[in-house]
């Protein structure tokens, strides 16, 4: 479908993943207009998009992906052909907290705007015909993996980049999830999968490990210590720190989210995955070497910072995806070595300094609120 002309409504793209997302179909694809529909809640932030905002082939939309009416207004309005469907509500801490908003907006917003495509679609003459609906979703859906490094390999997987066990999370497994955030992402993708197998709509689903890079709301691990080592506060490391996460750069995600939307095939589903193992403990440790040495302290001054905290409830001991389906029928491959991802990571969180203090005061949601009073 590459060169003719295409309305995509990118939902979610004022968060981490959705705005690296935006940018690179807004900039990459200029024949197609760009609709984000996002609601601007704590973790949406349009200063990620600044430099993308005025280009023609780009529109925001600020809007709740539980408004059923509205959606369906706006899929008429733009002439949806193409949905890449990122919105979400993103934190396991906070869905321990709150399940209710989780299962609002994961599980009641999917639904919605799988209803107002299916409405729209459905209508015009050509029905499905060059349509989809991409639904972005997580490798936590598939429970947690255990600890068991491979006979013969224990030396080299001590520290970082896996594997810690021989076990992966593939295609074909079944759905375990443990945490309401899990549970929550996981019933949407079951009813991302329904609207294919009922009435024919061409869907895809993606599964992908834990994301760093820049823009990362910090609440979450890598930018939360990123700031906490910056400004010399506690590191909280849940439980002893053993858990085990498979890290992407961001922008390989949005890579491969625009091979898949180009040439995935209908009703399939991918796993999207770094292949880069880590403790929590060895990457805290790694974070504090680059932090110190790019704030030009002694290196590994701030490992005192170190704080074990209680840990998190239900909380899953092992993510590791095995991406060869991507990588063999898409031809995807992660572009960023761990080393220069993390790097870039914390020089950009060091040279944003003001992004990260509008962020944690909240000053831009104040900003927002009253650009958007009485809409
Ligand atoms: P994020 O929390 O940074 O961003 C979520 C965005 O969705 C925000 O801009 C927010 O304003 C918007 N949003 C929330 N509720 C909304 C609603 N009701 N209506 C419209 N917009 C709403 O999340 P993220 O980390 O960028 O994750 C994006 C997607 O990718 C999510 O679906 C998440 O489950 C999935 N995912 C994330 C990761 C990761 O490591 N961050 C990994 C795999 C999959
Ligand atoms: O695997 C994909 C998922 O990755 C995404 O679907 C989620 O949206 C995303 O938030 C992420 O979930 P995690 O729970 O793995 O990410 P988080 O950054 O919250 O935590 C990473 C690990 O670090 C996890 O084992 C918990 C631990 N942790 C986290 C925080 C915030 C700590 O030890 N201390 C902390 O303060």
């Amino acid at each position: 479908m590459k060169n003719c002309k295409r309305n995509i409504l990118i939902t979610g793209g004022a968060g981490f993943i959705g705005s690296h997302v935006v940018r690179l179909f807004v900039t990459r694809y200029p024949e197609y207009h760009i609709i984000n529909l996002d609601k601007l809640t704590y973790a949406g932030n349009l200063a990620n998009l600044k430099d993308i905002e005025s280009a023609l082939n780009y529109t925001f939309v600020k809007a709740d992906i539980c408004d059923f009416e509205l959606l369906e207004e706006l899929m008429k309005k733009y002439k949806i052909d193409g949905i890449i469907h990122l919105a979400a509500e993103s934190h396991v801490d906070r869905s321990i907290k709150d399940p209710f908003t989780f299962a609002k907006t994961n599980v009641m917003g999917t639904l919605s705007l799988l209803q107002a495509a299916r409405s729209y679609w459905e209508a015009l003459p050509e029905k499905y015909e060059g349509k989809m609906f991409y639904h972005i979703s997580t490798d936590e859906v598939y429970g947690a993996l255990e600890l068991n490094i491979p006979e013969g390999d224990s030396e080299t997987n001590k520290c970082g980049g896996g594997p810690f066990g021989d076990r992966f999370f593939k295609e074909t497994n079944s759905y375990n999830p443990h945490s309401p955030y899990s549970a929550s992402k996981a019933s949407s993708d079951h009813f991302v999968r329904s609207f294919h197998d009922t009435y024919g709509m061409p869907t895809i689903v993606t599964n992908c490990s834990n994301n760093y890079g820049p823009c990362q709301f910090p609440e979450k691990l890598i930018p939360l210590f990123i700031n906490n080592i910056i400004l010399r506060k506690p590191l909280p490391v849940y439980g002893k720190g053993e858990n085990v996460r498979d890290w992407l750069y961001v922008v390989d995600h949005a890579k491969a989210i625009d091979i898949i939307f180009h040439k995935g095939k209908i009703a399939e589903t991918y796993n999207i995955g770094g292949s880069n193992e880590w403790k929590n403990i060895d990457l805290i440790k790694v974070l504090i070497k680059v932090t110190d040495k790019l704030l030009g302290r002694t290196e590994c001054e701030d490992l005192d910072l170190i704080t074990y905290v209680t840990d998190r409830a239900g909380h899953d001991l092992r993510y590791a995806i095995d991406s060869t389906k991507l990588k063999t029928e898409l031809g995807w491959e992660p572009s960023l070595q761990f080393e220069e991802g993390i790097e870039k990571t914390v020089r950009w969180y060091l040279d944003n300094q003001e992004w990260l203090d509008h962020v944690i005061s909240g000053d831009y949601q104040k900003y927002y609120e009253q650009m958007y009073q009485g809409r």
